[in-house]
């Protein structure tokens, strides 16, 4: 399903290649740490796996600020590249790729799970998105920060491109890397 919205869509922005970048490869790589298996993985848009991914982003992004997700709010996941880091079948950390046209792509929806924030996976997540994307010829990724996540993102080596503003009621800044 998912590879025929995106497919839809890699037409629409007239990006020739951008199809590869859009396999159905589900799973990425995985890893032991101690005792536990991580699987890295693409998300097939409306799976099973979909929907804890938006539970997880819920939790996470939205309810802490007393926000709900609204239909609206997740109409463009079907053209956006889904990744997810599970153990024992439930999602713990999650992100989304949007092409923004060839070079670009807009990374959203970052989250780790609350109780396994600060033990290396959001790095590892972002760091293994962007070496897919430098694979797929993308030069530049982009995103909006929370201005609580801004050290993260400055420790993965982006850096602030905007004044502060305003999404989903608390500040931002516009950042970016170098693929
Ligand atoms: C921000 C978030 C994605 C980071 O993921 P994480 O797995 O907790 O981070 P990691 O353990 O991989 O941390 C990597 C490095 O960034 C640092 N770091 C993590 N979160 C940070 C923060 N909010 N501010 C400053 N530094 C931070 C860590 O100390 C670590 O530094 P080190 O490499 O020197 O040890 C995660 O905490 C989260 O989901 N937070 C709530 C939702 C959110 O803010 N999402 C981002 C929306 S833009």
């Amino acid at each position: 399903m998912q590879f025929i919205h995106t497919l839809k869509y890699a037409s629409d922005t007239g990006c020739l290649g951008i199809n590869a970048f859009y396999k159905q490869e589900n799973l990425i790589f995985e890893f032991q740490i101690s005792n536990l298996m991580y699987e890295f993985k693409t998300v097939d848009f409306q799976s099973d796996l979909y929907y804890k991914v938006v539970d997880l982003r819920e939790r996470v992004l939205r309810l802490p600020l007393g926000l709900k997700f609204q239909k609206k709010d997740l109409e463009t996941d079907s053209n956006e590249l889904i990744y997810s880091l599970i153990v024992a079948g439930n999602p713990v950390a999650c992100v989304q790729a949007r092409p923004l046209g060839c070079d670009t792509v807009k990374l959203r929806q970052m989250a780790v799970e609350q109780s396994w924030q600060g033990r290396g996976l959001g790095k590892k997540i972002i760091s293994k998105v962007e070496e897919l994307l430098r694979n797929k010829s993308y030069k530049q990724v982009e995103l909006h920060a929370r201005k609580t996540a801004i050290g993260f993102y400055l420790k993965m080596g982006y850096e602030i491109d905007s004044d502060e503003f305003t999404e989903v009621g608390i500040p931002h800044f516009r950042m970016i890397k170098k693929l």
